[in-house]
């Protein structure tokens, strides 16, 4: 069915004049005004996020606002904001989990970090789920959006700000955005026919489609729909949006989702309805309450009502001043095109400035197809940490998948991955030295660490290794920033084995201080370890730290200057050994399954029912 579009009287004249008198030749030049579009004069607000449930301290929920970022740069990243026709999946936890890992890494480069995430209330897809649990929509967003709040507690995920779009101050904020590009000419009534997809939210091409009108995300058919809406200009943007990815080829990453939407904006932009004439649950259109606001152009606008502080005034102009544009959008593929093309554009009518980058991660897939809500193929998160606590979930997704690409899910990858890398290479290394340090130095180093490493080339190798998932943390590489970790964790294995102290205690004599020295080296390796493995496994690396002696507050403290080599000093003394990484037990004979303690952030035995066995521990030699 072709789309039809027919301009009505009710806004030909924001046709007559389409083209605001606003340059478009640098993302850089849309300003609001002086005074709101400068972040440095953002007020002090952001609070350290802190690092488990147990001593779970946002922003949020802090009860002040003073900022203790001392880096003076504000870095502002969100997550897209999740629907709430059904409680969260594993896919929709792999955005957060993420977020969270670089909102964790810039805070360790001493930044104020802004982390928004939230929910996505309104719309046909919400109303219809509400019905259908016969629930009303109000108690129905009430319920989900708290389902995403207590996830989020449970993967330690340390947001700023949550915000609802059925929140007041969300809007207000919406109308006010509206009313700007209304006034700047870019909306106008038309009638529209076309094919509707509902888990989309939004009216597909044709072309798109798979068989029998299928929209191939959701595999479900589309249906046809008839409406008379109002309409944003897309199309007016079109030039501008071609300089700003060709100005600025870092806009959206990966490269490769540049270049897609570079051959989408090629391709010609269409105006897009921004209202539905037949939904109700949504914010009402201004002056025309018969209609509702289309759920894009009202929960993309969430990214700068979370700005908003209870006691300062909810507009636009103040939300804008406390911390945008965003440096960082992080979301899934298939809401690129809304990121990257309507919202640049919707921007750049309002007078605002754009985001700094908009990165397109892969999907979680279950046998090749998206994990989804509306394909009901997901995977409990729940189920999940409860089984294998969250600093095993966070750690498998975002070792396992090349942030940007797809990535498969098995319960047999995930257990064998965890067991090597964070119950053999970090765990049991800890637990061995620490046990060797008890027995032979009454759990005290004998000398600094920088004194102990002097000629020792595992320092280089580790600073190396350092350096390296630093540039990667940077770059988005989440995966090979893992990686960087386990590879120092194994350079400190392998000089464990080749300098066996447990032989040296025995040799006595002068291999007694030179195994002593040993302990102090390895020790030293896992302290550094702790430090940057925290942005992905923040409860792992606060048990680490506390084992070698520090306190909760120390570890609070910490930041990325700390993977420098030396901190441990002569005199220190080290915890009672416990395991840091609960080792998953396999117990396939009988089959039985062992869930995780209820207090999953402690280490205890996990057993699980799998068909096969994972890479055997290493023995303690303590
Ligand atoms: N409400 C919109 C976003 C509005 S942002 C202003 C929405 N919500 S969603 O709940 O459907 O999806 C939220 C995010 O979860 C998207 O980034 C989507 O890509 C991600 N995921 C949903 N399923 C996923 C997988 N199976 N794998 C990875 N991420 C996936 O879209």
């Amino acid at each position: 069915m072709a789309s039809r579009l027919n301009t009505s009287l009710h806004n030909a004249l924001s046709l007559i004049n389409p083209f605001n008198t606003k340059p478009f030749s640098s993302r850089n030049t849309f300003r609001f005004s002086k005074k709101l579009s400068s972040s440095s004069s953002q007020s002090s607000s952001c609070k350290r996020a802190l690092y488990c449930t147990s001593t779970f301290k946002t922003h949020e929920n802090s009860g002040d606002g003073d900022g203790d970022g001392d880096g003076g740069e504000t870095f502002v990243l969100t997550t897209p904001l999740y629907y709430v026709n059904a409680p969260p999946h594993m896919g929709s936890a792999y955005t957060t989990i993420a977020a969270d890992s670089i909102a964790r890494f810039q805070r360790l480069l001493g930044k104020k970090v802004i982390f928004i995430t939230g929910t996505d209330e309104h719309g046909e897809k919400i109303a219809t789920s509400a019905a259908a649990n016969g629930r009303n929509p109000a108690k129905h967003c009430d319920l989900i959006s708290q389902s995403y709040r207590n996830l989020w507690k449970e993967l330690d995920i340390g947001y700023d700000k949550f915000i609802r779009t059925t929140d007041p101050k969300h809007e207000a904020i919406v109308k006010e955005f509206y009313a700007r590009v209304f006034a700047n000419g870019d909306i106008y009534r038309a009638d529209y026919e076309g094919l509707y997809c509902v888990n989309c939210e939004e009216y597909k091409d044709e072309k798109e489609l798979l068989e029998n009108n299928c929209c191939p995300v959701h595999q479900m058919p589309c249906v046809a729909r008839k409406e008379d809406n109002y309409f944003f200009a897309l199309s007016k943007y079109q030039k501008p949006l071609e300089e700003i990815l060709s100005q600025d080829s870092r806009f959206v990453q990966p490269s490769y989702r540049l270049h897609e939407v570079q051959s989408w904006i090629k391709s010609g932009l269409r105006d897009f309805s921004i209202s539905r004439a037949l939904v109700e649950w949504g914010i009402p259109v201004p002056d025309d309450d018969k209609q509702t606001i289309y759920v894009w152009f009202d929960a993309l606008l969430g990214y700068i009502s979370a700005l908003t502080e209870e006691n300062e005034q909810q507009n636009l102009e103040t939300a804008v001043s406390l911390g945008w544009p965003a440096s960082l959008h992080l979301i899934g593929k298939d809401i690129l095109r809304f990121h990257a093309v309507y919202w640049p554009a919707m921007l750049m009518s309002a007078g605002l400035n754009l985001p700094k980058m908009v990165f397109g991660h892969g999907f979680l897939t279950k046998d090749g197809m998206k994990m989804g809500k509306s394909l009901g193929n997901t995977l409990e998160p729940f189920e999940l940490v409860q089984k294998f606590g969250p600093d095993a979930v966070r750690y498998f997704f975002l070792r396992e998948v090349e942030f940007g690409n797809d990535g498969d899910y098995s319960e047999d990858r995930f257990i064998k991955i965890v067991n090597a890398h964070l119950a053999n290479t970090i765990g049991n290394l800890l637990n061995r030295t620490l046990g060797l340090l008890k027995k032979n130095c009454e759990s005290t180093l004998v000398v600094d660490s920088t004194n102990a490493a002097e000629g020792i080339p595992l320092k280089d190798t580790v600073e190396k290794l350092v350096e390296k998932a630093r540039t990667n943390y940077e770059s988005l590489s989440l995966s090979t920033a893992c990686e960087a970790v386990l590879e120092i964790g194994n350079a400190g294995n392998s000089y464990m084995d080749q300098r066996a102290p447990w032989l040296l205690f025995k040799q006595g004599g002068d291999s007694v201080e030179a195994a002593a020295k040993d302990l102090v080296i390895i020790l030293e390796v896992m302290r550094i370890i702790a430090v940057a493995l925290s942005p992905i496994a923040p409860c792992l690396s606060l048990r680490i730290y506390s084992q070698l002696g520090y306190s909760v507050d120390q570890f609070n403290s910490i930041t990325w200057n700390d993977t420098k080599w030396g901190e441990l000093k002569g005199g220190q003394v080290m915890a009672q050994a416990n395991p840091v990484f609960a080792r998953i037990e396999l117990n396939p004979e009988n089959g039985e399954e062992e869930k995780k303690p209820k207090d999953s952030k402690k280490a205890g035995k996990v057993k699980v029912k799998v068909e096969q066995q994972p890479q055997t521990q290493t023995v303690a030699e303590a």
